[in-house]
């Protein structure tokens, strides 16, 4: 199972630039899933909700529809960022689209600074989609400094996480490998790169898109400030044996009634 890692440079509120810069990188690389950046068409720090209102997908909207082909047009999975609009509110959502047709929304749970003035807090909760026998969940960005966020996926079955992010702190992608390994699963941090400047604010979206196994092996790690992609492999098997040593599994050895506050 080759998992691609596809780290773009969005052009704020361009949409048919973004949607063509991510079309070309999955034509480009072989691969049974690929994970985009968290906000891939859009473009990420807006002044306000009717500023990215215009800018939000409604279901059956054609830039999803154009990556769902893709999908379908590879065989491959697509686990992509974008504004969703639904129901009259904004969400931050990724979602992952099947060749079979199937398609999975998931809406950010944990919104990360100004993402509070514009979007809702994601309903969907967390959920685990299989796809050529690897299971697969979504988290986005910020979800990250939750360790509830890919813990709930592990327990869910997740062999692999598709972290579709826009990071601008230093660290999650170090982070990461806590996730993988306190979980033994994959997780796949997708990152933009590139800068968005407006009204006073400015975020440097900091690239380095990565891949770690269960074990805390990076198997790929993109540069910092340019677009790129990485393929690498992952085998569901590794992810699924939670065995540390002889005695010891990461699931079984929880004790779930001692977690408790006071
Ligand atoms: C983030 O959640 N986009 C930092």
């Amino acid at each position: 199972m080759r998992v691609a890692l596809v780290q773009s440079s969005p052009v704020f509120g361009d949409i048919g630039a973004n949607l063509r810069q991510l079309l070309a990188a999955i034509a480009a690389n072989e691969a049974d899933l690929y994970v985009l950046p968290e906000l891939c068409l859009s473009g990420y720090d807006f002044d306000g909700p009717s500023q990215l209102a215009p800018f939000a997908q409604e279901a059956g909207a054609e830039p999803l529809e154009a990556l769902a082909r893709a999908a379908a047009e590879r065989g491959a999975g697509i686990a992509f960022g974008f504004a969703e609009s639904a129901g009259g509110k904004l969400y931050n959502s990724s979602c992952l689209a099947l060749p079979d047709g199937r398609r999975r929304v998931y809406r950010k749970t944990h919104l990360f600074a100004r993402e509070k003035l514009l979007f809702s807090p994601g309903d969907t909760g967390f959920f685990v989609e299989e796809f050529r026998g690897l299971r697969v969940g979504i988290a986005i960005c910020f979800d990250w400094i939750f360790p509830e966020s890919f813990r709930t996926l592990a327990l869910l079955g997740a062999d692999l996480v598709a972290h579709c992010a826009n990071l601008v702190l230093p660290y999650c992608q170090r982070v990461d490998y806590a996730r993988a390994v306190e979980n033994r699963i994959y997780v796949a941090t997708a990152n933009r790169v590139g800068i968005e400047e407006r009204a006073g604010r400015r975020l440097t979206f900091t690239g380095e898109s990565v891949l770690v196994a269960p074990d805390g092996e990076y198997l790929a790690r993109l540069p910092a400030g340019e677009p790129a992609v990485a393929v690498a492999r992952v085998h569901p098997a590794k992810a699924r044996d939670k065995g540390l040593g002889e005695l010891n599994d990461l699931f079984a050895d929880r004790r779930p009634e001692l977690y408790r506050l006071g």
